[in-house]
């Protein structure tokens, strides 16, 4: 038989695949892949079964429902001031995973040089692959996970067509300054390319710290895709509802791409997720004390552990340093931890082109049970 396609060369099962499975034959506790092993809330769940009794069962209009594009124009609006148009400059996607792939597709030429800013979500430069575009990492340099002025700017070229930067980051944690994404934004601007904000985690966020949206930067609405995901905000990962809000140029791109390949997104889970958009105000405060709550706790366990870091400032994970108690790289150590202290995690060197400082750390997620991170501690007692 003939060869598969050569745009999927080299692609090998993500990494977050392999080390659930491991984690499965050796019966570890898996603080590997980035979601809750508890449910979401019971209101939550109600709101979609009511929408599926009450006839949400066809197919919806193929750049979303009404009312969720609306509710997400709203919240655009009431948190961060920023005016989308929901007819023509929001579209809902099969979570923020189809987003990314859409923007790229839509935007990306053989050839294309896109900035991406590494450790890395994996479909970032997957997706840039399969557009025939060539990734250019500039490594975001541990501890603190800045990026260099220099490094960027040598990044940057005329044959730049896009940057991605993702706000709050995984996996490090960080929340961006308003200082270091306007250091981004002046790069997308010199350019003249676009800038994909990849915004997930955007209201999980610590210790006082804000979330500053890219496109609230000056001048920067345009140029900025922001993209984001109810399955993060609602802790409902499963549901896979997600959204590209953009200008109308770019939002019809991005239309034509999804209308064929998705053509158009669960309505149920689109008429539930609009309406608890409209509970972001009560919802949000519990759900931030709850991850604060799991990052503490673990966070603490971790120092005593003898893990010497700083707690992350958003997301739910958290990227430890090795160094200290091995000699052995990231994937080497991850293996060992999964069969004989029986805890995953993921080796973030997956999440790098160029830098090797992935290899000197593991990074854990917390959203997780109180019971999971305790069994998770007690299994890594001794190291
Ligand atoms: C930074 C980042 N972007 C996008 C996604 C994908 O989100 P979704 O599940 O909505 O496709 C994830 C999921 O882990 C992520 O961490």
């Amino acid at each position: 038989m003939k060869d598969t396609a050569l745009r999927i060369a080299g692609f090998k099962d993500s990494i977050f695949g392999v080390i659930s499975k491991l984690a499965r034959e050796h019966n570890a506790v898996n603080l590997g892949q980035g979601f809750p092993d508890f449910d979401g809330p019971d209101w939550l769940k109600d709101i979609v079964y009511k929408k599926m009794q009450e006839g949400h069962n066809q197919y919806a209009p193929f750049h979303g429902t009404a009312n969720l594009r609306q509710e997400i124009a709203n919240y655009y609006k009431s948190f961060y001031h920023l005016n989308y148009h929901p007819e023509s400059e929001v579209t809902v996607t099969v979570g923020a995973t189809e987003a990314i792939y859409l923007v790229i597709t839509a935007l990306i030429n053989p050839g294309d040089e896109v900035v991406v800013l590494e450790p890395f979500y994996d479909s970032y430069v997957a997706s840039i692959k399969m557009a025939g575009g060539i990734p250019i990492p500039v490594t975001m340099h541990a501890p603190d996970f800045l990026i260099d002025q220099k490094e960027l700017d040598a990044a940057i070229s005329p044959r730049t067509k896009l940057i991605i930067l993702n706000n709050p980051h995984n996996p490090s944690g960080k929340v961006w300054l308003k200082q270091e994404i306007e250091m981004v934004a002046k790069a997308a601007e010199k350019s003249d390319a676009y800038l994909l904000s990849d915004e997930v985690y955007e209201f999980l966020v610590f210790d006082g710290c804000k979330h500053i949206p890219t496109a609230t930067l000056e001048g920067m609405k345009e140029r900025t895709i922001t993209i984001s995901s109810a399955g993060k905000t609602f802790g409902v990962t499963g549901w896979k509802i997600g959204w590209i809000c953009a200008n109308e140029t770019v939002s019809k791109a991005c239309r034509l791409v999804h209308q064929y390949v998705t053509f158009s997104v669960s309505t149920p889970m689109q008429e539930g997720v609009a309406e608890s958009l409209k509970k972001l105000p009560e919802y949000l405060p519990g759900f931030v004390s709850l991850y604060k709550e799991k990052r503490d706790f673990f966070y603490k366990e971790m120092r005593q552990l003898g893990f010497d870091f700083s707690s992350p400032k958003g997301t739910y994970f958290m990227m430890v340093p090795i160094s200290g108690k091995t000699k052995l790289n990231d994937v080497d150590y991850a293996l060992k931890l999964i069969k004989e202290n029986k805890v995953a995690t993921v080796p973030p060197s997956a999440f790098y082109l160029k830098s090797t400082e992935g290899e000197r750390y593991l990074r854990f997620c917390f959203a997780k049970k109180e019971v999971t991170l305790k069994n998770a501690v007690k299994n890594l007692q001794g190291l």
